[in-house]
């Protein structure tokens, strides 16, 4: 497996792939790999011939009071991670390699990120999005492999391919979990052994909830109440618990079709988000 650091290598290394009829698959990623990441790539080596693992912790898409500077940063793990997944090659540029330049060019999904993580974290999905395309541009993929961990991303990113027709697939993959619960993510890093505990409270809430939804409750009112109840008391700040309509993401009074149960907290400093996706159609 290569690491590549420019743009220039990345696309002579696809262009070869492509040259001898490979599929490409493009996960990308801010590093900091876990088992949810690793999900994503066993998903692109088992549906693509050549995939490209970026790893950028990206500047555009944090403010200025969250976590950029502190962000863990470990390439060396990173590499064998994406190495025994059966990854082809990392893409690793350094900010001055993706914004050589003050970026004045973005892709704004208007509407849709106004709700949920997009409320409290002005011009988040704005980086998310114009870093996706350029890596989009850059990879030039058949698929793209996101989680359903941060399912307000995938929907916003699914819109942006379908509104800007790129000629991309966009394929989502479950949450993974720890056996207790506990949604992964690359912020569990920070939590203490208590902040841990407290954590689980919000995937916890989740799985009672959709227990009452699978019993027949479907007022959202009353849902919100039962998961507010396991969480109070606990560790966790809730930023937003809300049930929303997994098209617009605005919220629903009443559980019908498809849902998107959404849940954003902080345990001490961390910020911690967890959902789940309820199709009452099937
Ligand atoms: P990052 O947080 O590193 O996540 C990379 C991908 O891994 C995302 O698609 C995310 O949803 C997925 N992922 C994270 N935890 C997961 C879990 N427990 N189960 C399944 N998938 C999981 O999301 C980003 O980076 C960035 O915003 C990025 C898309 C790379 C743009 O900078």
């Amino acid at each position: 497996m290569e690491i590549v650091k420019t743009i220039k290598e990345i696309r002579a290394a696809v262009s070869a792939g492509r040259a001898d009829g490979k599929r490409i698959g493009l996960v990308p990623t801010m590093g900091a790999l876990h088992a949810g990441h690793v999900s994503l790539i066993d998903r692109a080596v088992a549906d693509c011939d050549f995939v490209v693992v970026s790893i950028f912790v990206n500047p555009a898409q944090f403010g200025p009071n969250e976590d950029f500077d502190k962000y863990p940063r470990d390439l060396d793990a990173d590499a064998k991670v994406c190495e025994d997944a059966g990854a082809d090659v990392i893409f690793a540029p350094s900010a001055g390699e993706m914004y050589p330049l003050a970026n004045c060019t973005w892709v704004d999904v208007e509407g849709i990120t106004d709700h949920l993580c997009g409320a409290s974290r002005a011009g988040h999905f704005r980086g998310v999005t114009t870093v996706c395309t350029k890596l989009f541009n850059i990879v030039c993929p058949d698929q793209a492999f996101f989680g359903q961990k941060d399912a307000q991303q995938a929907i916003v990113i699914k819109r942006m391919v379908a509104d800007l027709n790129m000629p991309l697939e966009i394929v989502v993959c479950p949450t993974v979990r720890q056996e207790d619960g506990l949604a992964l993510s690359s912020r569990n890093k920070y939590l203490t052994d208590a902040e841990l505990k407290d954590a689980l409270l919000i995937s916890k809430s989740l799985k009672v909830c959709a227990r009452a939804i699978a019993g027949g409750e479907i007022d959202s009112e009353k849902l919100i109440g039962l998961m507010k109840s396991i969480i109070s008391g606990g560790g966790v700040d809730i930023e937003y618990l809300s049930i929303v309509d997994t098209q617009t993401l605005e919220n629903v009074s009443k559980v019908e079709g498809q849902v998107l149960v959404a849940i954003a907290g902080r345990v001490g400093k961390t910020r911690l988000i967890d959902n789940i996706f309820v199709d009452l159609n099937k």
